[in-house]
């Protein structure tokens, strides 16, 4: 065998050796909003998507079908939503019922419809801090009130949250699971503890997946609804393929609304109320679902490889910068405290030519901290890394 073929049959999804230059030439956020040396801010893989994605979207492009799709009647739910409930039930043991199940065009809409739908301004909103942005964006610019839920010494504090709720209540509870950005997948005893405390204050869960399929080695991802019928009865679980499949442009989501009340307004909505589903965006998730196993068991073995390597390299290149390995997710938490860089050691990172996630963005307990995107190939990391010892 040639040096090409036997290092295409070792990488055959192209993972490991990603060219520098072209990414750097490609025209999205990640390499172009904030241009650096090194991209490792926003949640894109710089891995090119499965060959089934590309062949399922190139064969809509071949064959000029960009016009009303056939499974667009009222009332119907796209082939990528009817896919769901089998892919859960095969994936993580969790049936959820297919006739409660939305399009939506992202999940942060589902999050925003049901905060919308199942609170008033000024209802508070509990939230696991740090937490991915848009979350505590939603909860300001919806004028609800943050009823936080902290990450002290690795674990998130229940006791003070449920002390909280006794006195001031909540309406909603956003859980993120696994966890942005601290990679934090929740076993199941966390997850009852959310379930009990959220029944005996009686506030609707919304349970967003999005990051289940990149669980690593070792860890299982419990869907939040598999708990029990009285869990599953108040919550609304948001997903999409858009993470695990890199396919965040291309903008669909889904909804399975186990509460009654999420369901009917969901249900109740004037036609068009929340647009249609994107054509080619089902199509690739549908490739995804069905024909993707493959690449993202690759992907995630190239990302077990980086997550387990990461703190070595920041111990050689950034002695001092301490990460969380996560157990989920492509996103690292790393805590630069006892470095020295101030509050922001974002901005000290990139004026060394390295764009990192500044941790205040996720909440203030993410002062002194970055989130590092890993999801690249491990000599780009180690290149990233290195640049940010500056
Ligand atoms: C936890 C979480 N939810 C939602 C999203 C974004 O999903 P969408 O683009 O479908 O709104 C992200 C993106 O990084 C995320 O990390």
């Amino acid at each position: 065998m040639t040096d090409a073929a036997l290092s295409s049959a070792g990488d055959p999804f192209g993972l490991r050796s990603l060219d520098i230059d072209e990414l750097r030439a490609k025209r999205g956020a990640k390499w172009q909003f904030r241009p650096a040396a090194y991209s490792a801010w926003v949640a894109d893989m710089d891995f090119p998507v499965a060959p089934a994605i590309t062949d399922a979207l190139r064969e809509v492009v071949d064959r000029n079908e960009f016009g009303y799709p056939a499974w667009g009647a009222p009332g119907d739910v796209s082939p990528a939503a009817t896919l769901f409930a089998p892919r859960m039930a095969e994936r993580f043991g969790w049936d959820p019922d297919p006739t409660r199940v939305h399009d939506l065009v992202d999940v942060i809409q589902g999050v925003r419809a049901t905060v919308h739908h199942l609170s008033e301004p000024g209802d508070g909103v509990v939230l696991h801090l740090p937490s991915y942005h848009p979350f505590l964006h939603t909860i300001d610019e919806m004028d609800r009130r943050l009823v936080p839920v902290e990450w002290r010494d690795g674990a998130f504090d229940y006791d003070t949250l449920d002390a909280e709720l006794a006195a001031s209540g909540a309406a909603v509870w956003i859980v993120c699971h696994p966890h942005n950005p601290l990679g934090h997948v929740m076993r199941r005893p966390e997850l009852e503890r959310i379930a009990e405390i959220a029944e005996r204050h009686d506030v609707v869960l919304i349970s967003d997946e999005i990051h289940a399929d990149l669980t690593m080695p070792g860890h299982d991802h419990v869907p939040l609804a598999l708990l029990g019928e009285d869990v599953a009865a108040r919550t609304v679980t948001v997903t999409s393929a858009s993470k695990a499949f890199n396919l965040a442009g291309l903008r669909w989501a889904v909804m399975h609304a186990g509460s009654d009340r999420m369901h009917e307004a969901m249900t109740s909505l004037p036609g068009h109320y929340l647009g249609a589903p994107n054509l080619m965006a089902v199509v690739a998730t549908v490739a995804a679902w069905t024909e993707g196993g493959a690449w993202l068991d690759a992907v995630l073995g190239v990302l077990d490889e980086n997550r387990l390597a990461l703190p070595g390299m920041l111990a050689e290149h950034v002695p001092g910068a301490v990460c969380k390995v996560p157990d989920a997710t492509y996103l690292a938490w790393v805590d630069c405290r006892a470095l020295d860089l101030g509050g922001n050691p974002a901005k000290v990172f990139r004026e060394r030519g390295v764009e990192l996630s500044p941790g205040s963005q996720f909440g203030p307990p993410g002062e002194g901290h970055v989130r590092i995107n890993i999801a690249t190939s491990p000599a780009v990391l180690a290149a990233t890394v290195a640049a940010m010892a500056g």
